[in-house]
């Protein structure tokens, strides 16, 4: 396995512009997605401008497989109900998908008291503290149905702090490049009063057979965690199979080993295939036993889906810091740099400068660049 400062994606993560605290970031989907710098199904997507620099997880096996793909430095360990304190004083985006099980499973009276769920109050404790210019908030679709409904509206009015615009859309993977119908809800606020623009749907659909194809021949490697589980047919879940023709049924968390089964083949989804249907690359690595990969595969944010979503939240800071440098008064501007110049140059002067900032490892983007 190579150390995690080889991995293609810590390269991009390292030149980011745009600081991220990332919540709950399990193996780290979300994460990736913020980063970018990945292949995926024939198409490359392009290292994206975010440079994480706090992230945390309470499972110490999904903290694993996090620290050997994307880096170890700037991943805390632990509750985040202890690690309050150890927050940076600011960051430019602040994104977590919270825990959902009391949402998805349970009924309506364990959403109040569910202890779990209730942790998106740490979120919202957090872009208090660190006042993005963006958050984006993921989680289960279970809040839209009638059992969640009066929860999720009193998480929305949370959620609608003071200073941001704040909007949900429910978003399907498989209209953003990932061959899976998964649908999730995502919170995104933004600073100041323009609204955010959800990114474009692609117009076409990835099916399982062309993201699995290739494997179909492959025999079992642990190494690239290609294994299946080998449990029988069972009622429910346990007996579904993929379609070759369709995006997957959703990859789920916790299925005890009743995963899919492959649309062709004698046997369920390997992991590695599992990981493909949420559009994870082969590079990425899953260092746990077969049912901790499970759980890190099924409950991540489809790395894919997270990149159109970050690219949306990078063009919406960016125009944001764009339109702060263009109403740069040219006076501090001349009693900075000791010259004057148009705003264009000016512009780009401030860019390359937050680039300065953030190869330095002190870097507080928002401490320095336009509120
Ligand atoms: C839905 S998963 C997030 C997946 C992640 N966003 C991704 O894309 O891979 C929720 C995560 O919250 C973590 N979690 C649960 N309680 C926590 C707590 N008190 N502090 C920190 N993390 C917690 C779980 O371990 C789990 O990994």
């Amino acid at each position: 396995m190579p150390a995690s400062d080889e991995r293609p994606f810590i390269q991009t993560l390292k030149a980011g512009r745009h600081s991220v605290v990332s919540l709950f970031s399990g193996c780290g989907g979300m994460d990736l997605g913020f980063i970018g710098g990945f292949p995926f199904g024939g198409r490359f997507y392009d290292g994206l401008p975010f440079k994480i620099v706090w992230a945390n997880d309470i499972d110490r096996l999904a903290c694993d497989t996090y620290a050997a793909n994307l880096g170890d430095e700037h991943l805390h360990r632990g509750s985040i109900v202890d690690l309050m304190d150890t927050l940076p004083g600011s960051a430019d985006v602040v994104i977590g998908g919270f825990p959902c099980q009391d949402v998805s499973i349970n009924g309506q009276r364990s959403l109040a008291n569910g202890s779990r769920t209730i942790l998106y109050q740490r979120m919202i404790e957090v872009i208090q503290r660190v006042k993005p210019k963006a958050f984006v908030a993921e989680n289960v679709k279970g809040l839209l149905m009638s059992h969640g409904k009066s929860f999720f509206e009193q998480m929305l009015a949370d959620f609608q702090l003071p200073g941001y615009t704040v909007d949900h859309r429910l978003y399907l993977a498989a209209d953003y490049g990932v061959p899976q119908m998964r649908e999730r809800i995502f919170i995104v606020g933004v600073r100041g009063e323009a609204a955010f623009s959800h990114p474009a749907t692609l117009g076409t659909r990835m099916t399982a057979q062309e993201a699995l194809e290739d494997l179909e021949s492959a025999v079992e490697n642990r190494d690239r965690s290609h294994i299946w589980s080998k449990a029988r047919r069972s009622p429910d879940q346990g007996s579904r199979c993929l379609k070759a023709d369709r995006p997957a049924t959703t990859i789920r968390a916790e299925h005890h080993g009743n995963i899919q089964w492959h649309y062709r083949l004698p046997r369920r989804i390997s992991l590695r295939e599992a990981a493909r249907l949420q559009s994870f690359p082969d590079e990425f690595d899953f260092v746990c036993a077969m049912r901790a990969t499970e759980r890190q595969i099924g409950n991540a944010v489809p790395p894919v889906l997270a990149w159109h979503i970050a690219q949306a939240v990078r063009e919406h800071i960016e125009h944001l810091m764009v339109d702060a440098a263009q109403r740069l008064d040219d006076a501090l501007f001349v009693e900075y740099w000791g010259e004057s110049c148009d705003p264009e140059e000016r512009i780009e002067r401030w860019l390359a400068l937050a680039d300065g900032y953030a190869r330095n490892a002190g870097w507080r983007p928002s401490d320095n660049l336009f509120g």
